[in-house]
């Protein structure tokens, strides 16, 4: 007996940070980077095999507790015990690098389990779950990692609002570039909490302009006018370096790909660290950009095409 659940890693366009505090995200799943579980039976204590961790389940280490603690919450939506199975975690979403890794690891392995116990899952009965891993993970989540990892489509998302799907009409290519350094979201969210108790009225009228620049870049997007949407990105960045959360790696390939061809760039997801990501013209340029990010220190980049043939 053999059951599989799969997730997708997502990007933000724009809008983290101030998502958290009511302002508008844009995000995209990311099929390029996926995570899958694989529920097996076995006969004894439940193991748990994934990058960081190969043992016995009762023995994961703390670092995995919004796994387990999800699988345990799972177990207990579905009334099984937890024993007899073995679960295996594979992904291509590089960990904590802000593509929404912690969220789709969630997701995949309550899909598997639900799939392994033959139980129909909703779509809230998943984002309730999801949710509770994601508040081990990153202490006071908007919401948007959660959704995204349900979403087929972009997603224009306010916190505690319905989510509003629509069509990346955009005529231009998005290069996604991985500094290798381990993202800090949990930090990073709390590093601007910190910020807004001493200099509120700064950090709010940031977090604004960050919310106002998102819904632009959505109109932007939605009337194809991708050096627009450029524009919006790279105030964005700078919007966040203000913040805090970017840093040295982020600002040097953000910077990189300015310098080739690109339209825009910013960090992307939870920052200090993990991914940005610039906009392309076409794919020549994204192809150059991409070799320039390499160049100048990214471990690792992705091309993915915007809108419609
Ligand atoms: C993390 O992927 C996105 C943040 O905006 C946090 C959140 O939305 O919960 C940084």
């Amino acid at each position: 007996m053999k059951a599989t659940g799969t997730a997708n890693g997502k990007i933000i366009l724009m809008g983290e940070h101030s998502v958290v505090y009511g302002e508008p995200a844009v995000a995209i799943p990311f099929p390029a980077t996926s995570i899958e579980t694989t529920i097996k039976k076995i006969t004894g204590p439940v193991t748990l095999d994934c990058f960081f961790y190969h043992g016995p389940f009762s023995q994961a280490p703390e670092r995995l507790l919004n796994v387990t603690t999800v699988i345990m919450k799972t177990l207990e939506k579905l009334q099984q015990p937890l024993e007899n199975f073995s679960i295996t975690i594979k992904s291509t979403i590089p960990a904590e690098r802000g593509m929404g890794s912690s969220a789709a690891v969630a997701a995949a392995t309550i899909r598997a389990l639900f799939n392994y116990f033959k139980k129909e899952l909703t779509t809230a009965c998943l984002m309730e779950l999801t949710d509770i891993s994601e508040k081990i993970a990153h202490g006071n989540p908007s919401g948007l990692d959660t959704a995204m990892t349900s979403s087929q489509s972009p997603l224009f998302f306010i916190k505690g609002q319905p989510i509003i799907p629509f069509l990346l009409n955009v005529s231009a290519y998005l290069v996604v570039a991985d500094t290798g350094v381990t993202g800090q979201t949990k930090e990073a969210v709390n590093s601007i909490a910190l910020l807004s108790q001493r200099s509120p009225e700064k950090t709010t009228a940031a977090i604004h302009t960050l919310g106002k620049l998102t819904r632009q870049a959505k109109s932007a997007i939605e009337q194809n006018r991708p050096a627009d949407l450029g524009v919006y990105m790279n105030e964005a960045h700078h919007l966040l370096d203000f913040l805090g959360v970017s840093n040295k790696e982020l600002n040097q390939l953000v910077a990189a790909a300015l310098a080739t061809d690109a339209l825009g760039a910013k960090l992307t997801g939870g920052g200090r660290g993990g991914c940005m990501i610039a906009l392309a013209d076409n794919k020549t340029s994204a192809d150059r950009i991409s070799a320039a990010l390499l160049k100048a220190g990214a471990v690792n980049t992705w091309i993915h095409k915007m809108g419609e043939d």
